[in-house]
């Protein structure tokens, strides 16, 4: 079987960890959600954390020199040597411009990046309902994607939070932020024929079938 390197894009919001955790169960292939590696960071209080802290507080993009190597050194390991899931990163050109050269230097390419496609006010209603377990981070949505008993993570059974940055103003600068530095990599990515989209304003069961045909299909035309 060909290896299989993938990029979720889409806003905030729009099911990049909800699908990820599943593809993720569907592959068995590595994957790294920048967003949870650095709330991570932060809660460790290293030195990465330390610094990407105030940006994520506010809702802007953490520096490129600071998430480069976050990935790079990920991507390079054998873990990934069959492939990997990346949700949240590339967000800005600098960043997909360092992913492309990490790829060349190892002799490998993306297979495809997928946008999970949804509209600011759909993002606004979901990450307003979004709960997050404390433990594992998986994700629920107190009307979408309700947890069998109210605050309780379904999987571990940790305790339920409301993220940080799901406050209302961080929210409108997340959605700032993708429109002027995340989504230029949405012609980046046509440009190199690599662009997958998928329609996220539909149900989180809908979107997982849609992008789990869609990968197959990728991989019996890589056979032909
Ligand atoms: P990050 O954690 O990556 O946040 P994000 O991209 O804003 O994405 P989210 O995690 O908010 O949303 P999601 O698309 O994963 O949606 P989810 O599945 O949770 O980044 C946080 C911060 O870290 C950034 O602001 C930045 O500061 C920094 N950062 C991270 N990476 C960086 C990088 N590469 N460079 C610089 N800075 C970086 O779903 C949302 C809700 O909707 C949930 O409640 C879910 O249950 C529900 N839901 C999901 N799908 C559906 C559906 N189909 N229908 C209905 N509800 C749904």
């Amino acid at each position: 079987m060909s290896e299989l390197n993938l990029v979720l894009l889409g806003p905030p919001g729009s099911g990049k960890g909800t699908q990820g955790e599943r593809l993720q169960q569907d592959f068995r292939l590595p994957y790294y959600a920048t967003g949870d590696i650095l709330r991570a960071a932060v809660r460790d209080g290293t030195d990465l954390g330390r610094k990407a802290k105030e940006y994520m507080d506010r809702g802007d993009l953490v520096p490129d020199e600071l998430m480069v190597d976050v990935i790079a050194e990920r991507v390079a390991t054998s873990d990934a040597a069959d492939g990997f899931i990346l949700d949240g990163f590339p967000r800005t050109t600098g960043q997909a411009e360092a992913l492309d050269a990490k790829m060349e230097e190892l002799g490998r390419e993306l297979t495809a990046a997928v946008l999970i496609e949804v509209s600011d006010d759909e993002v606004v209603r979901r990450l307003g309902g979004r709960r997050t377990c404390v433990k594992e981070g998986h994700i629920f949505h107190v009307e979408f994607d309700p947890p069998k008993n109210e605050g309780v993570c379904d999987i571990c059974g940790a305790r339920l939070e409301i993220r940080d940055d799901d406050k209302p103003e961080v929210i409108r600068n997340r959605l700032d932020q993708y429109h002027q530095k995340t989504e230029p990599l949405v012609a980046y990515y046509e440009d190199k024929g690599i662009l997958r989209r998928v329609d996220g304003a539909k149900p989180p069961d809908e979107v997982h079938d849609r992008i789990r045909a869609m990968l197959a299909t990728l991989r019996m035309e890589e056979q032909l």
